[in-house]
Protein backbone atom coordinates (compact mmCIF):
# COMPACT_ATOMS: atom_id res chain seq x y z
CA UNK A 1 0.00 0.00 0.00
CA UNK A 2 1.10 3.65 -0.82
CA UNK A 3 2.69 5.72 1.94
CA UNK A 4 -0.42 8.06 0.57
CA UNK A 5 -3.18 5.91 1.24
CA UNK A 6 -1.41 4.59 4.92
CA UNK A 7 -1.84 8.56 5.55
CA UNK A 8 -5.76 7.87 5.00
CA UNK A 9 -6.12 5.15 7.37
CA UNK A 10 -5.29 7.47 10.25
CA UNK A 11 -4.67 11.38 9.22
CA UNK A 12 -6.98 13.85 10.18
CA UNK A 13 -10.07 13.69 7.89
CA UNK A 14 -9.21 17.34 6.83
CA UNK A 15 -5.80 16.14 5.33
CA UNK A 16 -7.03 13.97 3.06
CA UNK A 17 -6.71 15.13 -0.57
CA UNK A 18 -9.56 13.58 -2.73
CA UNK A 19 -8.09 14.78 -6.11
CA UNK A 20 -4.98 13.26 -5.64
CA UNK A 21 -4.54 10.27 -8.65
CA UNK A 22 -3.59 8.20 -5.30
CA UNK A 23 -7.28 8.51 -3.66
CA UNK A 24 -8.44 9.13 -7.10
CA UNK A 25 -7.45 5.26 -8.20
CA UNK A 26 -8.25 3.75 -4.73
CA UNK A 27 -10.54 5.65 -3.09
CA UNK A 28 -12.29 2.68 -0.87
CA UNK A 29 -9.95 3.91 2.59
CA UNK A 30 -11.21 7.43 2.00
CA UNK A 31 -15.11 6.28 0.99
CA UNK A 32 -15.04 4.51 4.51
CA UNK A 33 -14.07 7.80 6.53
CA UNK A 34 -16.19 10.12 4.80
CA UNK A 35 -19.37 7.35 5.56
CA UNK A 36 -18.36 7.33 8.80
CA UNK A 37 -16.72 10.83 9.73
CA UNK A 38 -17.35 13.57 6.84
CA UNK A 39 -20.45 12.36 5.02
CA UNK A 40 -20.29 16.02 3.55
CA UNK A 41 -16.46 17.18 2.87
CA UNK A 42 -15.17 20.31 1.13
CA UNK A 43 -12.50 19.45 -0.20
CA UNK A 44 -10.40 22.54 0.83
CA UNK A 45 -8.20 22.50 -2.70
CA UNK A 46 -10.75 22.25 -5.16
CA UNK A 47 -13.72 23.48 -2.67
CA UNK A 48 -15.89 20.62 -4.28
CA UNK A 49 -18.04 19.01 -1.92
CA UNK A 50 -17.98 15.39 -1.48
CA UNK A 51 -21.29 13.68 -1.06
CA UNK A 52 -20.84 9.73 0.21
CA UNK A 53 -23.75 8.11 1.81
CA UNK A 54 -26.00 6.25 -0.17
CA UNK A 55 -29.09 7.94 1.13
CA UNK A 56 -27.72 11.04 0.72
CA UNK A 57 -26.28 10.55 -3.33
CA UNK A 58 -30.16 9.18 -4.10
CA UNK A 59 -31.61 12.10 -2.49
CA UNK A 60 -28.96 14.79 -4.33
CA UNK A 61 -29.79 12.67 -7.91
CA UNK A 62 -33.85 12.86 -7.68
CA UNK A 63 -33.72 16.49 -6.86
CA UNK A 64 -32.64 18.16 -9.98
CA UNK A 65 -33.72 20.98 -9.05
CA UNK A 66 -31.70 21.76 -5.97
CA UNK A 67 -28.59 20.21 -7.35
CA UNK A 68 -28.42 20.84 -10.83
CA UNK A 69 -26.21 19.49 -13.91
CA UNK A 70 -25.55 22.68 -15.86
CA UNK A 71 -22.14 23.77 -14.74
CA UNK A 72 -20.97 27.41 -14.56
CA UNK A 73 -18.40 27.89 -17.62
CA UNK A 74 -19.20 24.40 -19.39
CA UNK A 75 -17.66 21.33 -18.95
CA UNK A 76 -16.47 17.90 -20.35
CA UNK A 77 -19.82 16.27 -22.23
CA UNK A 78 -20.67 19.51 -23.72
CA UNK A 79 -19.11 17.90 -27.27
CA UNK A 80 -15.83 20.39 -27.40
CA UNK A 81 -13.65 21.83 -24.70
CA UNK A 82 -12.75 24.45 -22.85
CA UNK A 83 -9.51 26.81 -21.70
CA UNK A 84 -7.61 29.69 -21.15
CA UNK A 85 -4.49 29.07 -22.62
CA UNK A 86 -4.24 30.91 -25.85
CA UNK A 87 -2.45 28.16 -28.01
CA UNK A 88 -5.06 25.44 -26.86
CA UNK A 89 -8.11 28.10 -27.28
CA UNK A 90 -6.73 28.88 -30.70
CA UNK A 91 -7.95 25.66 -31.41
CA UNK A 92 -10.65 24.69 -29.85
CA UNK A 93 -11.93 28.32 -31.66
CA UNK A 94 -11.29 26.23 -34.81
CA UNK A 95 -14.12 24.00 -33.80
CA UNK A 96 -17.90 23.83 -32.82
CA UNK A 97 -19.01 25.77 -29.71
CA UNK A 98 -19.66 23.34 -26.54
CA UNK A 99 -23.67 22.94 -25.85
CA UNK A 100 -25.69 21.67 -22.80
CA UNK A 101 -27.95 18.42 -23.98
CA UNK A 102 -28.34 15.62 -22.15
CA UNK A 103 -25.68 15.26 -18.81
CA UNK A 104 -24.64 18.19 -18.66
CA UNK A 105 -28.50 19.91 -19.21
CA UNK A 106 -31.43 19.82 -16.37
CA UNK A 107 -35.28 19.51 -17.17
CA UNK A 108 -37.00 20.65 -19.52
CA UNK A 109 -33.56 20.91 -22.00
CA UNK A 110 -32.46 17.40 -21.20
CA UNK A 111 -35.50 16.17 -21.42
CA UNK A 112 -35.83 17.73 -25.01
CA UNK A 113 -32.16 16.30 -25.90
CA UNK A 114 -33.03 12.59 -24.80
CA UNK A 115 -36.03 12.35 -26.85
CA UNK A 116 -33.78 12.33 -29.85
CA UNK A 117 -32.41 9.03 -28.84
CA UNK A 118 -34.62 7.51 -26.91
CA UNK A 119 -35.95 5.15 -29.45
CA UNK A 120 -32.32 4.17 -29.88
CA UNK A 121 -32.19 2.89 -27.13
CA UNK A 122 -35.68 1.24 -26.64
CA UNK A 123 -36.28 -2.32 -25.56
CA UNK A 124 -37.20 -3.21 -29.10
CA UNK A 125 -33.68 -1.69 -30.56
CA UNK A 126 -32.17 -3.84 -28.13
CA UNK A 127 -33.76 -6.63 -29.25
CA UNK A 128 -32.45 -6.32 -32.95
CA UNK A 129 -29.06 -5.16 -31.56
CA UNK A 130 -28.82 -8.68 -29.27
CA UNK A 131 -27.58 -11.25 -31.80
CA UNK A 132 -24.81 -8.53 -33.16
CA UNK A 133 -23.73 -8.21 -29.95
CA UNK A 134 -23.06 -12.03 -29.11
CA UNK A 135 -21.27 -12.54 -32.54
CA UNK A 136 -19.26 -9.26 -31.55
CA UNK A 137 -17.95 -10.81 -28.17
CA UNK A 138 -17.49 -14.57 -29.98
CA UNK A 139 -15.42 -13.18 -32.33
CA UNK A 140 -13.31 -11.60 -30.13
CA UNK A 141 -12.78 -14.53 -28.14
CA UNK A 142 -11.61 -16.06 -31.06
CA UNK A 143 -8.69 -13.70 -32.25
CA UNK A 144 -7.06 -14.33 -28.25
CA UNK A 145 -8.60 -18.19 -27.37
CA UNK A 146 -5.54 -20.24 -28.89
CA UNK A 147 -2.97 -18.14 -27.02
CA UNK A 148 -4.25 -19.07 -23.67
CA UNK A 149 -3.74 -15.39 -22.48
CA UNK A 150 -4.72 -11.63 -23.56
CA UNK A 151 -4.17 -8.17 -22.28
CA UNK A 152 -8.42 -8.02 -21.65
CA UNK A 153 -9.33 -4.47 -21.43
CA UNK A 154 -7.63 -4.10 -25.26
CA UNK A 155 -8.52 -7.38 -26.20
CA UNK A 156 -12.12 -7.41 -25.18
CA UNK A 157 -13.16 -4.84 -22.69
CA UNK A 158 -12.67 -2.20 -25.06
CA UNK A 159 -13.44 -3.68 -28.26
CA UNK A 160 -17.21 -5.06 -27.33
CA UNK A 161 -18.30 -1.90 -26.36
CA UNK A 162 -16.41 0.15 -29.23
CA UNK A 163 -17.58 -1.93 -31.74
CA UNK A 164 -21.58 -1.66 -30.70
CA UNK A 165 -21.38 1.95 -30.44
CA UNK A 166 -19.68 2.44 -33.89
CA UNK A 167 -22.45 0.49 -35.46
CA UNK A 168 -25.28 2.37 -33.92
CA UNK A 169 -24.34 5.38 -34.64
CA UNK A 170 -22.75 4.32 -37.82
CA UNK A 171 -19.39 4.55 -38.01
CA UNK A 172 -17.24 2.38 -40.25
CA UNK A 173 -15.17 -0.61 -38.09
CA UNK A 174 -12.62 0.70 -40.12
CA UNK A 175 -12.44 3.78 -37.83
CA UNK A 176 -12.86 2.18 -34.60
CA UNK A 177 -9.19 3.27 -33.26
CA UNK A 178 -10.04 6.79 -34.07
CA UNK A 179 -13.35 6.49 -32.28
CA UNK A 180 -10.86 5.08 -29.28
CA UNK A 181 -8.34 7.98 -29.70
CA UNK A 182 -11.04 10.27 -29.23
CA UNK A 183 -12.68 9.19 -26.54
CA UNK A 184 -10.00 9.07 -24.97
CA UNK A 185 -9.47 12.88 -25.49
CA UNK A 186 -12.68 13.50 -23.97
CA UNK A 187 -11.73 11.10 -20.59
CA UNK A 188 -8.17 12.77 -20.18
CA UNK A 189 -9.78 16.63 -20.09
CA UNK A 190 -12.49 15.01 -17.74
CA UNK A 191 -9.77 13.36 -16.02
CA UNK A 192 -8.28 16.69 -14.19
CA UNK A 193 -4.55 15.28 -14.70
CA UNK A 194 -3.71 16.23 -18.10
CA UNK A 195 -0.66 18.37 -17.95
CA UNK A 196 -0.62 21.38 -21.03
CA UNK A 197 1.07 18.97 -23.13
CA UNK A 198 -1.83 16.69 -22.82
CA UNK A 199 -4.53 18.97 -22.79
CA UNK A 200 -3.02 20.54 -26.33
CA UNK A 201 -3.42 17.01 -28.05
CA UNK A 202 -6.72 16.73 -26.42
CA UNK A 203 -7.83 19.57 -28.37
CA UNK A 204 -6.23 18.75 -31.39
CA UNK A 205 -7.99 15.22 -30.99
CA UNK A 206 -11.74 16.64 -30.18
CA UNK A 207 -11.21 19.28 -32.76
CA UNK A 208 -10.73 16.25 -35.43
CA UNK A 209 -13.62 14.28 -33.62
CA UNK A 210 -15.70 17.18 -34.75
CA UNK A 211 -15.03 17.76 -37.93
CA UNK A 212 -15.39 13.83 -38.60
CA UNK A 213 -18.60 13.78 -37.60
CA UNK A 214 -19.97 17.02 -39.18
CA UNK A 215 -19.23 15.66 -42.16
CA UNK A 216 -20.80 12.60 -41.73
CA UNK A 217 -23.81 14.64 -40.28
CA UNK A 218 -23.92 15.88 -43.72
CA UNK A 219 -23.46 12.40 -45.83
CA UNK A 220 -26.51 11.89 -43.53
CA UNK A 221 -28.86 14.82 -44.00
CA UNK A 222 -28.33 13.77 -47.93
CA UNK A 223 -28.94 10.34 -47.72
CA UNK A 224 -30.60 9.19 -44.04
CA UNK A 225 -29.35 5.71 -43.22
CA UNK A 226 -30.71 3.17 -40.08
CA UNK A 227 -28.41 5.06 -37.59
CA UNK A 228 -28.03 7.00 -34.53
CA UNK A 229 -26.21 10.10 -36.74
CA UNK A 230 -29.39 10.05 -39.15
CA UNK A 231 -31.84 10.20 -36.11
CA UNK A 232 -29.71 13.28 -34.69
CA UNK A 233 -29.91 14.86 -37.80
CA UNK A 234 -32.91 14.56 -39.26
CA UNK A 235 -35.22 14.10 -36.64
CA UNK A 236 -37.65 16.96 -35.32
CA UNK A 237 -39.81 16.05 -32.42
CA UNK A 238 -42.39 18.24 -31.27
CA UNK A 239 -42.54 20.13 -35.03
CA UNK A 240 -39.04 21.37 -33.54
CA UNK A 241 -36.12 22.07 -35.32
CA UNK A 242 -33.50 19.91 -36.41
CA UNK A 243 -30.46 19.27 -33.76
CA UNK A 244 -27.60 21.96 -35.23
CA UNK A 245 -23.97 20.90 -35.86
CA UNK A 246 -22.79 21.55 -31.88
CA UNK A 247 -25.89 19.76 -30.41
CA UNK A 248 -25.38 16.76 -32.40
CA UNK A 249 -21.56 16.65 -31.76
CA UNK A 250 -22.53 17.31 -27.77
CA UNK A 251 -24.68 13.98 -27.84
CA UNK A 252 -22.66 12.24 -29.86
CA UNK A 253 -19.98 12.74 -27.34
CA UNK A 254 -21.80 11.86 -24.31
CA UNK A 255 -23.29 8.77 -25.94
CA UNK A 256 -20.00 7.85 -27.20
CA UNK A 257 -17.69 9.10 -23.49
CA UNK A 258 -20.11 7.12 -21.63
CA UNK A 259 -20.96 3.83 -23.88
CA UNK A 260 -17.42 2.75 -24.33
CA UNK A 261 -15.03 3.45 -21.04
CA UNK A 262 -17.75 2.79 -18.37
CA UNK A 263 -18.32 -0.73 -20.14
CA UNK A 264 -14.97 -1.60 -20.77
CA UNK A 265 -14.01 -0.86 -17.06
CA UNK A 266 -16.83 -2.87 -15.66
CA UNK A 267 -16.24 -5.77 -17.89
CA UNK A 268 -12.25 -5.93 -16.92
CA UNK A 269 -12.39 -5.00 -13.23
CA UNK A 270 -15.06 -8.03 -13.23
CA UNK A 271 -12.26 -10.50 -14.31
CA UNK A 272 -9.67 -9.14 -11.64
CA UNK A 273 -12.90 -9.82 -9.09
CA UNK A 274 -13.60 -13.16 -10.45
CA UNK A 275 -10.04 -14.27 -10.09
CA UNK A 276 -9.41 -12.04 -6.63
CA UNK A 277 -12.49 -14.29 -5.31
CA UNK A 278 -12.49 -18.00 -5.92
CA UNK A 279 -15.47 -18.56 -3.86
CA UNK A 280 -17.69 -16.23 -6.30
CA UNK A 281 -16.09 -17.14 -9.33
CA UNK A 282 -16.40 -21.13 -8.31
CA UNK A 283 -20.20 -20.42 -8.08
CA UNK A 284 -20.58 -19.19 -11.20
CA UNK A 285 -18.30 -21.35 -12.81
CA UNK A 286 -20.60 -24.58 -11.65
CA UNK A 287 -23.57 -22.46 -12.40
CA UNK A 288 -23.28 -19.97 -15.56
CA UNK A 289 -26.95 -19.96 -15.73
CA UNK A 290 -28.45 -16.42 -17.27
CA UNK A 291 -29.58 -15.97 -13.76
CA UNK A 292 -26.61 -16.49 -11.94
CA UNK A 293 -24.51 -14.05 -14.97
CA UNK A 294 -27.31 -11.61 -14.37
CA UNK A 295 -26.35 -11.50 -10.11
CA UNK A 296 -22.21 -11.42 -11.10
CA UNK A 297 -23.30 -8.74 -13.83
CA UNK A 298 -25.29 -6.82 -11.24
CA UNK A 299 -22.81 -7.09 -8.13
CA UNK A 300 -19.98 -6.00 -10.58
CA UNK A 301 -21.27 -3.07 -11.35
CA UNK A 302 -21.82 -2.15 -7.67
CA UNK A 303 -18.38 -2.81 -6.79
CA UNK A 304 -16.82 -1.16 -9.96
CA UNK A 305 -19.19 1.66 -10.36
CA UNK A 306 -17.13 2.82 -13.30
CA UNK A 307 -19.17 6.65 -13.52
CA UNK A 308 -18.10 6.58 -9.70
CA UNK A 309 -18.93 10.69 -9.54
CA UNK A 310 -20.69 13.04 -11.20
CA UNK A 311 -20.67 17.14 -10.72
CA UNK A 312 -23.52 18.86 -9.79
CA UNK A 313 -24.17 22.72 -8.63
CA UNK A 314 -26.49 23.92 -5.78
CA UNK A 315 -29.62 26.34 -7.03
CA UNK A 316 -29.89 27.15 -3.14
CA UNK A 317 -28.50 26.99 0.26
CA UNK A 318 -29.15 23.64 0.93
CA UNK A 319 -28.37 21.40 3.95
CA UNK A 320 -27.31 17.73 4.51
CA UNK A 321 -26.35 15.99 7.22
CA UNK A 322 -26.19 19.23 9.25
CA UNK A 323 -23.39 20.84 7.04
CA UNK A 324 -24.68 23.66 4.87
CA UNK A 325 -23.72 24.14 1.25
CA UNK A 326 -24.03 27.41 0.02
CA UNK A 327 -25.89 28.21 -2.85
CA UNK A 328 -23.84 28.24 -6.33
CA UNK A 329 -21.22 25.61 -4.82
CA UNK A 330 -19.81 22.18 -6.97
CA UNK A 331 -20.59 19.33 -5.12
CA UNK A 332 -19.88 15.55 -6.36
CA UNK A 333 -22.41 13.08 -6.18
CA UNK A 334 -20.53 9.91 -5.21
CA UNK A 335 -22.05 7.49 -6.64
CA UNK A 336 -18.86 4.70 -6.11
CA UNK A 337 -19.26 5.98 -2.88
CA UNK A 338 -22.47 5.73 -2.27
CA UNK A 339 -22.17 1.64 -3.88
CA UNK A 340 -19.64 1.40 -0.52
CA UNK A 341 -21.89 2.16 2.29
CA UNK A 342 -22.25 -0.17 4.57
CA UNK A 343 -25.29 1.22 5.96
CA UNK A 344 -26.68 0.06 2.47
CA UNK A 345 -24.99 -2.96 1.18
CA UNK A 346 -23.80 -4.83 4.60
CA UNK A 347 -19.56 -5.64 4.65
CA UNK A 348 -19.47 -3.74 1.33
CA UNK A 349 -16.07 -4.20 0.57
CA UNK A 350 -16.76 -7.41 -0.10
CA UNK A 351 -17.17 -8.71 -3.91
CA UNK A 352 -20.63 -11.17 -2.99
CA UNK A 353 -22.94 -12.02 -6.04
CA UNK A 354 -25.73 -13.38 -3.52
CA UNK A 355 -26.31 -10.35 -1.62
CA UNK A 356 -29.95 -9.89 -1.67
CA UNK A 357 -30.30 -6.17 -2.54
CA UNK A 358 -28.12 -6.43 -5.63
CA UNK A 359 -30.44 -4.02 -7.65
CA UNK A 360 -30.30 -1.23 -5.49
CA UNK A 361 -27.09 -0.04 -6.58
CA UNK A 362 -26.17 3.52 -8.06
CA UNK A 363 -23.78 2.61 -10.63
CA UNK A 364 -25.71 3.86 -13.50
CA UNK A 365 -27.27 6.79 -11.27
CA UNK A 366 -30.94 7.70 -10.37
CA UNK A 367 -33.44 9.98 -11.21
CA UNK A 368 -33.88 12.30 -14.49
CA UNK A 369 -30.16 11.07 -15.74
CA UNK A 370 -30.55 7.85 -15.25
CA UNK A 371 -28.47 6.18 -17.74
CA UNK A 372 -29.31 6.03 -21.33
CA UNK A 373 -27.71 3.32 -22.09
CA UNK A 374 -27.82 0.92 -18.60
CA UNK A 375 -29.86 -1.63 -20.59
CA UNK A 376 -27.42 -1.72 -23.22
CA UNK A 377 -24.83 -2.08 -21.56
CA UNK A 378 -26.22 -5.22 -19.00
CA UNK A 379 -26.61 -6.61 -21.94
CA UNK A 380 -23.25 -6.07 -23.28
CA UNK A 381 -21.61 -7.30 -19.73
CA UNK A 382 -24.47 -10.68 -19.65
CA UNK A 383 -23.34 -11.67 -22.97
CA UNK A 384 -20.00 -11.33 -22.83
CA UNK A 385 -19.60 -12.95 -19.44
CA UNK A 386 -21.82 -15.54 -21.10
CA UNK A 387 -19.38 -16.37 -23.68
CA UNK A 388 -16.07 -16.10 -21.59
CA UNK A 389 -17.51 -18.89 -19.45
CA UNK A 390 -18.86 -20.96 -22.26
CA UNK A 391 -15.16 -20.61 -24.02
CA UNK A 392 -12.92 -20.78 -21.07
CA UNK A 393 -12.11 -21.49 -17.94
CA UNK A 394 -9.52 -21.51 -14.86
CA UNK A 395 -9.06 -17.92 -15.27
CA UNK A 396 -5.89 -16.54 -13.30
CA UNK A 397 -3.41 -13.44 -13.36
CA UNK A 398 -0.68 -13.94 -16.19
CA UNK A 399 2.28 -15.00 -14.17
CA UNK A 400 5.16 -12.40 -13.62
CA UNK A 401 2.59 -9.49 -15.40
CA UNK A 402 2.61 -6.21 -13.93
CA UNK A 403 0.40 -5.48 -11.04
CA UNK A 404 -2.75 -3.79 -12.28
CA UNK A 405 -3.50 -0.55 -11.82
CA UNK A 406 -6.33 1.80 -11.65
CA UNK A 407 -6.52 5.19 -13.75
CA UNK A 408 -6.64 8.97 -11.95
CA UNK A 409 -9.92 10.44 -13.18
CA UNK A 410 -11.99 12.02 -11.35
CA UNK A 411 -15.43 10.96 -12.74
CA UNK A 412 -14.48 7.39 -14.08
CA UNK A 413 -12.53 4.48 -12.36
CA UNK A 414 -10.97 1.28 -14.09
CA UNK A 415 -8.50 -0.55 -14.63
CA UNK A 416 -5.49 0.52 -17.26
CA UNK A 417 -4.57 -3.11 -18.06
CA UNK A 418 -5.67 -6.51 -16.88
CA UNK A 419 -3.46 -9.92 -17.82
CA UNK A 420 -5.15 -12.83 -17.96
CA UNK A 421 -4.27 -16.21 -18.56
CA UNK A 422 -6.83 -19.13 -18.94
CA UNK A 423 -7.77 -22.50 -20.26
CA UNK A 424 -9.66 -22.66 -23.45
CA UNK A 425 -12.96 -25.13 -23.63
C1 LIG B 1 -21.30 0.06 -17.07
C2 LIG B 1 -21.70 0.97 -17.94
C3 LIG B 1 -22.26 2.31 -17.60
C4 LIG B 1 -22.28 2.99 -16.41
C5 LIG B 1 -21.70 2.56 -15.08
C6 LIG B 1 -22.97 4.25 -16.66
C7 LIG B 1 -23.23 5.19 -15.67
C8 LIG B 1 -24.02 6.32 -15.85
C9 LIG B 1 -24.43 7.22 -14.79
C10 LIG B 1 -24.04 7.10 -13.33
C11 LIG B 1 -25.20 8.18 -15.36
C12 LIG B 1 -25.88 9.33 -14.63
C13 LIG B 1 -25.06 10.58 -14.60
C14 LIG B 1 -25.64 11.66 -13.76
O1 LIG B 1 -26.52 11.44 -12.94
O2 LIG B 1 -25.15 12.81 -13.90
C15 LIG B 1 -25.24 7.92 -16.78
C16 LIG B 1 -25.88 8.71 -17.70
C17 LIG B 1 -25.75 8.51 -19.06
N1 LIG B 1 -25.24 7.40 -19.70
FE1 LIG B 1 -24.41 5.81 -18.82
N2 LIG B 1 -23.33 4.32 -17.97
C18 LIG B 1 -22.92 3.15 -18.59
C19 LIG B 1 -23.12 2.81 -19.92
C20 LIG B 1 -23.64 3.65 -20.86
C21 LIG B 1 -23.83 3.32 -22.25
C22 LIG B 1 -23.51 1.96 -22.88
C23 LIG B 1 -24.32 4.45 -22.86
C24 LIG B 1 -24.66 4.69 -24.30
C25 LIG B 1 -24.36 3.96 -25.30
C26 LIG B 1 -24.48 5.46 -21.84
C27 LIG B 1 -24.95 6.73 -22.05
C28 LIG B 1 -25.32 7.61 -21.06
C29 LIG B 1 -25.87 8.92 -21.31
C30 LIG B 1 -26.10 9.56 -22.67
C31 LIG B 1 -26.16 9.48 -20.06
C32 LIG B 1 -26.77 10.85 -19.78
C33 LIG B 1 -28.27 10.71 -19.64
C34 LIG B 1 -28.96 12.00 -19.25
O3 LIG B 1 -28.31 12.86 -18.64
O4 LIG B 1 -30.13 12.13 -19.54
N3 LIG B 1 -24.07 4.94 -20.65
N4 LIG B 1 -24.54 6.76 -17.05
Amino acid sequence: MTSALEHARTCPISEIVPMSPEMLKCPSIMNRRFHHEAPVFQDPTSGIFFISRYDDVVAMAMDHRTFSSVMPGGQAGTGSMVSDDPEIKAIIDQGYPGVSTMLTADPPVQRHYRKFVNSAFSPESLKVLEPFIDRVANELVDAFIDEGQCEFLSAFGVPLPLTVIASQIGVPLSDLSLLRKWTNAFIGNLSQQLDRDGLLQAAKDVLEFQLYFVEKMEARRAQPEDDILSKLVNASIDGEQPLNDSECLSMLSQIMVAGNETTSAALTEGMQLLINNPDQYEMVRKDPSPEMIHCLVEEVLRYTSPSSNMFRRTTREVDINGVTIPENSVCFARFAAANQDDERFPDALKFDITRDNLKDHVAFGKGVHHCLGAAWSRREMNGGFKVIFERMENFRRTAGAAEPEFSANALLHGLTGFDLSFDKK
